[in-house]
């Protein structure tokens, strides 16, 4: 009995500790870029370093980072809330969520995290990781057009929610209204939900993810692009099929849509404006971005983009950069995780 109770006050004290240790998250406004310069001299090199031997690697996985700093900012800040495993403790976090379906690239960033910690350990959080993993991602994948300087010194959050994540993310399935309703929730406009879209111009997605697709009628979906995708999804049990069109096996666009052919890229997931092109010819998968066309503004502005492609590299750069400044909710406490996969007093 007496040593359960000590083992108890050792544990609060260790939780208090672990506490004590963690911060008050940093405002968008308190964030640097250059904040590591003394802290952890050339740790952004090193970031990027293993950034492109990974994207040497598999170009995808460039697609995994753009998108993991979507759905971490988008859910509580950008706190790296989406990075945590499952514990006893928290067995249902935003991993978990339904709409994170597909999300990769967390042993890259784990194992950047341990590169980080070998050089100043305990300095650079995994949140800010995540953000310069993402902007050398989409700078690689853009040949160069795509990039932006990072503010940094952001705190690792300790609350991660598959509920959260579920209700504030964006569905697939969703109508044009309920897409600008959920990004005006984060301070985003009907102008920036379209930019930033165009980000499904790399990666892949699930067949379940755009099921109601596969039957949409000819002005939603051009038939033989449709049929393509039909061919796709018959071929396993719910495979990934590539958001590009242009991505695609050269064999499989001449069966389907033969006058295509010449646009197949022979460089995959090249971040680029071809997400306008391919949505104003009904060639997109989910049915999110199809519905980008329906209301005046956003197919405006869809328009714009397909026309001006230097215009949308700029646009994105600064839309991804108000992404990655989103803040933890106010009062939340932060802290330098050891690894990126568990909050500190769990490691
Ligand atoms: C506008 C609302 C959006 C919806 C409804 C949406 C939905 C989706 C879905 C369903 C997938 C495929 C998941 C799967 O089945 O595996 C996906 C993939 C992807 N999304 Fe979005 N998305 C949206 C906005 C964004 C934004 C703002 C970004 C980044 C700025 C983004 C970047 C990506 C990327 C890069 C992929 C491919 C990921 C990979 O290959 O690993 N998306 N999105």
């Amino acid at each position: 009995m007496r040593l359960s109770v000590a083992i108890l006050c050792a544990l609060v004290a260790v939780q208090a500790a672990a506490l004590l240790l963690a911060g008050t998250a940093a405002a968008a406004s308190e964030l640097k870029v250059g904040y590591y310069h003394k802290k952890c001299k050339g740790v952004e090199n090193v970031i990027k370093w293993h950034v492109i031997k990974a994207l040497k690697q598999n170009r995808r996985t460039g697609a995994a980072l753009v998108r993991l700093l979507f759905h971490d900012c988008f859910v509580r800040g950008c706190d790296g809330s989406v990075l945590l495993d499952k514990s006893y403790e928290n067995p249902h976090p935003e991993k978990e969520a339904p709409v994170n379906i597909g999300l990769a690239a967390f042993d890259l960033l784990e194992e950047i995290k341990a590169a980080v910690e070998k050089r100043c350990p305990g300095v650079v959080s995994c949140s800010d990781i995540l953000i310069y993993a993402a902007r050398d991602a989409g700078s690689i994948l853009s040949n160069g057009h795509v990039h932006f300087d990072v503010p940094a010194g952001r705190l690792d959050g300790v609350v991660s929610r598959a509920d959260e994540a579920q209700a504030e993310l964006p569905d697939s399935t969703m109508t044009v209204q309920q897409l600008k309703d959920n990004f005006a929730a984060k301070g985003f406009d009907t102008e920036q939900l379209v930019i930033l879209s165009g980000a499904h111009s790399i990666g892949q997605g699930h067949c379940s993810s755009f099921t109601g697709r596969l039957s949409e009628p000819p002005q939603q979906i051009t038939p033989a692009y449709r049929d393509l995708l039909n061919y796709k999804c018959s071929q396993a049990a719910n495979p990934d099929v590539v958001n590009n069109v242009r991505d695609e096996d050269a064999s499989v666009v001449a069966r389907f849509m033969p006058g295509f052919v010449s646009r197949v890229r022979k460089i995959s997931d090249f971040l680029d404006n071809t997400y306008y092109h391919n949505n104003l010819a009904k060639i997109v998968t989910f049915h999110s971005d199809w519905q980008l066309l329906t209301d005046a503004t956003s197919l405006s502005k869809v328009h714009e983009y397909a026309d001006n492609a230097t215009l949308w590299d700029s646009d994105f750069s600064d839309s991804l950069l108000k992404l990655s400044q989103l803040p933890m909710p106010e009062g939340s406490k932060g802290e330098i995780r050891k690894k990126c996969s568990a909050i500190n007093h769990l490691y």
